[in-house]
């Protein structure tokens, strides 16, 4: 499906379509969302793989950081989310804190697959985090590893700051994400690196790789759908566009977005780093 079209009746997302995409070379489609209204307009729209951030702590709640988030928070979301989607594949966030312990990773991943009704559950980190990784994959709990800019390090990386700029940085972040993989990850989402590192995740790893600020070679993009709205205030990241304007509805805005994705014109060369 490239033309970014309603199609609510086509069979739901798995894991293994995100891998045949990667294979085929068709982007794949991915936007947060936070309740049920939305997941619904996200689902017509075709977007491929919806996930409920702990950017919620920003976009919804009005905090400064996604710190605050709480397990609860989020399978409360992750509810609200999976009653409206059909076809998306439906991801969700462990915040922070919830998985500093391989233990508290299990029982939470665990509640949010079970209560919130999550297929995939997302975690930020590196190589600290492969035996976390390991033993989600051990129970049948698919896992996406956010490397990169990870929000939830934001006090520790001094603010949100493009990642992986220079040779022994990205070097870093590739060899992280080879290790993720080994370790059983699913899926992987880099946040604002250069475009070139973006890339050379993407064809070195098997697995789908999900890029935010990371360039137009990855095997999909995701934003965070308020400010692809363009409903936040200030100044809108420079990775992000804003597919309101000249669009009539918020389903057109979503369907602008998948379209521009799946034919590969987002992101252009002004959103990346
Ligand atoms: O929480 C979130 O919304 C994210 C974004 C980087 C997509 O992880």
């Amino acid at each position: 499906m490239n033309s970014g079209n309603a199609a609510p009746y086509d069979k739901p997302v798995t894991l293994s379509q995100l891998r045949r995409m990667k294979t085929e070379g068709e982007a794949i489609a991915c936007l947060t969302a936070y309740d049920y209204a939305f997941s619904t307009v996200l689902d017509r729209a075709g977007v491929d793989l919806i996930l409920v951030g702990d950017s919620l702590g920003m976009v919804v709640q009005g905090r400064e950081t996604t710190l605050p988030v709480t397990v609860d928070e989020m399978i409360y979301h992750t509810r609200c989310v999976a009653a409206g989607r059909r076809r998306a594949l439906l991801m969700a966030d462990l915040p922070f804190m919830s998985y500093a312990a391989e233990a508290d990773a299990l029982v939470n991943a665990g509640r949010l697959v079970k209560e919130g009704g999550a297929h995939m559950i997302k975690l930020e980190g590196a190589d600290e985090l492969a035996g976390t990784v390991a033993a989600l994959s051990a129970t049948g709990i698919p896992v996406c590893a956010h490397i990169g800019l990870q929000p939830q390090m934001v006090h520790k990386m001094g603010g949100y700051r493009v990642q992986g700029k220079d040779t022994a940085a990205a070097d870093r972040i590739l060899q992280a994400a080879q290790g993720l993989q080994e370790a059983g990850a699913d899926a992987l989402l880099v946040e604002c690196v250069p475009a070139s590192l973006g890339g050379a995740l993407t064809s070195r790893l098997e697995i789908p790789v999900i890029g935010i600020g990371a360039g137009p070679s990855c095997d999909g993009q995701i934003l965070v759908l308020q400010d692809m709205l363009g409903m936040m205030p200030g100044r809108m990241p420079r990775f992000c566009k804003d597919f309101m304007a000249g669009s009539g509805s918020v389903q057109g805005a979503v369907e602008a977005y998948v379209g521009a994705v799946k034919r590969g014109q987002f992101p252009a060369e002004e959103h990346c780093y």
